[in-house]
């Protein structure tokens, strides 16, 4: 298994609909391709984890990649994973605060530097945290 989390630019103009509609086809399709994740949205920015058999993760990826919802695609964090931190989720979902995004833009712009792994995988606890506590308020 790995996980992967990247980072993208969603399309602008955007609707609270297609963010929906994406949510509803990657809860539909993931449980078939054995992927578990979670797809933050916020500040113009998507930031998705997608956790799973390797094959799986990186064909869904490419297949993300071509998707004109977003643009400018980048993998932030890529490892191999033994357990899943998003077990309980097709794909999660958090509205993300600006606070939240303030952190992910951090994340994004020090991507070229030697980030440690830790960094990356606690930041995605957190997310699984926020997702346990329900504190956003899912779009279904
Ligand atoms: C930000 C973002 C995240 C997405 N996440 C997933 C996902 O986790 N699973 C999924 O099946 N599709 C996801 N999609 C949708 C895919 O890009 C694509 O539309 C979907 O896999 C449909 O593929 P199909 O033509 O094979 O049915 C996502 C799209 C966007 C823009």
């Amino acid at each position: 298994m790995i996980r992967l989390l990247y980072v993208s630019q969603a399309a602008s103009g955007i609707t609270e609909e297609q963010v929906k509609d994406i949510l509803k086809s990657a809860q539909r399709q993931n449980p078939t391709t054995g992927l578990t994740g979670v797809l933050v949205h916020g500040g113009g920015l998507f930031m998705q984890v997608l956790e799973g058999p390797e094959q799986a993760v990186l064909r869904q990826y490419v297949k993300i990649m071509d998707d004109r919802r977003h643009s400018d695609c980048q993998i932030l964090h890529i490892s191999p994973a033994n357990d899943r931190i998003f077990e309980k989720w097709s794909m999660g979902i958090i509205q993300s605060d600006p606070m939240q995004f303030q952190h992910i833009a951090e994340l994004r712009a020090r991507r070229l530097e030697a980030v440690l792994t830790k960094t990356f995988t606690e930041t995605m606890r957190e997310f699984a945290r926020t997702l346990l506590l329900g504190s956003n308020l899912p779009l279904q």
